[in-house]
């Protein structure tokens, strides 16, 4: 393994530059030419490659983003753009790649192994909605902003007495949701992956109203159907109290990553480029139970995506709904 290529590729998260330090750094010390590939699976189709040195990624753990850029390419979701990806790799002699990113990153990952190309996937993505690892890359970091936000928010929630719903990211997924829930003390945690009762919802914020609770913070994931500013209207119409609604959107995917994100992705890095030296075949790389691993590729994007029980049991916690 003497040439290996790295990109960052659809949704940002914190951590990505931490882990794309890794990778370079790791791989010029086995010896390796580390190739950055700008825009993902844009860049690699178009052959925007630039040649990493261990100073090019020097004062970059710590920013949120990533220095290589990022892009959702639809083209790369064709066989011809596919195809397209390989002869680059091919003509630039790319000998192995590591691709950082979300589930369809690493779907793209899978699809350049089947072709014969010897990649090495990360989970980098906020969502935290990849089955076989535990946590994913960002997800920490974005929980922490939702933190910060919840306080703030009851702040002002309370001086007014209102209920205010914030939405959080997570696309199908209701882990921000329920973390920063859990974390933060909301009343409600609405997910994807549970049905909630607008009837109940609405007699327990009364309730928590009529013993002296001064505000209401509803957790709602972007994945629950409803609109959220239909579901504000609807509470504000059965509760009588005055609602708002808080969008946190882009906020939760940038910013400087946590301790937690910063080691999760320089761990992962750092074994990419070990199990390149080691020619290992493909594989996709997280952490279980505290652990790095790394599983067959394909195998790994199998896994179904278990929504935590244990956290969201009502009978503890009364507030995600079944
Ligand atoms: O996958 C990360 C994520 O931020 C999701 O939570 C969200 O649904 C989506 O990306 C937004 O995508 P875009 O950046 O294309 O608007």
């Amino acid at each position: 393994m003497r040439r290996i290529g790295i990109l960052t590729s659809g949704g940002d998260s914190p951590g990505m530059n931490a882990a794309v330090r890794a990778v370079v750094r790791c791989g010029i010390e086995r010896g390796m030419e580390v190739y950055g590939i700008q825009r993902g699976y844009e860049g690699l189709i178009e052959g925007a490659f630039l040649p990493m040195s261990r100073r090019s990624v020097g004062d970059i753990l710590q920013r949120g983003g990533t220095v290589l850029k990022t892009a959702r390419c639809p083209e790369f979701e064709t066989e011809r753009g596919i195809k397209k990806a390989v002869s680059m790799i091919e003509t630039l002699g790319i000998d192995g790649l590591v691709c950082i990113g979300g589930g369809g990153t690493l779907k793209g990952a899978d699809e350049l192994s089947m072709r014969g190309v010897k990649v090495m996937g990360i989970p980098g993505t906020i969502d935290n909605d990849l089955g076989y690892t535990d946590f994913t890359i960002g997800f920490d970091t974005a929980v922490t902003t939702v933190l910060e936000a919840i306080g703030k928010i009851r702040d002002t929630s309370s001086s007014h007495e209102r209920t205010t719903v914030i939405e959080v990211m997570g696309r199908h997924c209701g882990d921000i949701a329920l973390y920063a829930g859990l974390a933060g003390g909301a009343e409600e945690v609405l997910v994807p992956e549970r049905e909630f009762d607008i009837n109940l919802l609405s007699r327990k914020i009364l309730l928590s109203a009529n013993v002296g609770k001064l505000h209401s913070i509803i957790i709602k994931a972007e994945g629950v159907e409803i609109e959220s500013g239909k579901l504000v209207e609807i509470i504000q119409e059965r509760t009588g109290r005055e609602t708002k609604l808080v969008v946190l959107s882009y906020l939760q995917r940038g910013g400087s990553p946590t301790m937690k994100d910063r080691i999760l992705a320089t761990m992962c890095g750092a074994k990419a480029v070990e199990l390149l030296a080691e020619e290992s075949q493909s594989k996709a790389i997280g952490t279980v139970n505290d652990e790095i691993v790394a599983y067959d590729l394909a195998e790994a994007l199998e896994q179904e995506n278990v929504f935590n029980e244990e956290m969201s049991d009502e009978r503890k916690f009364v507030y995600v709904k079944k």
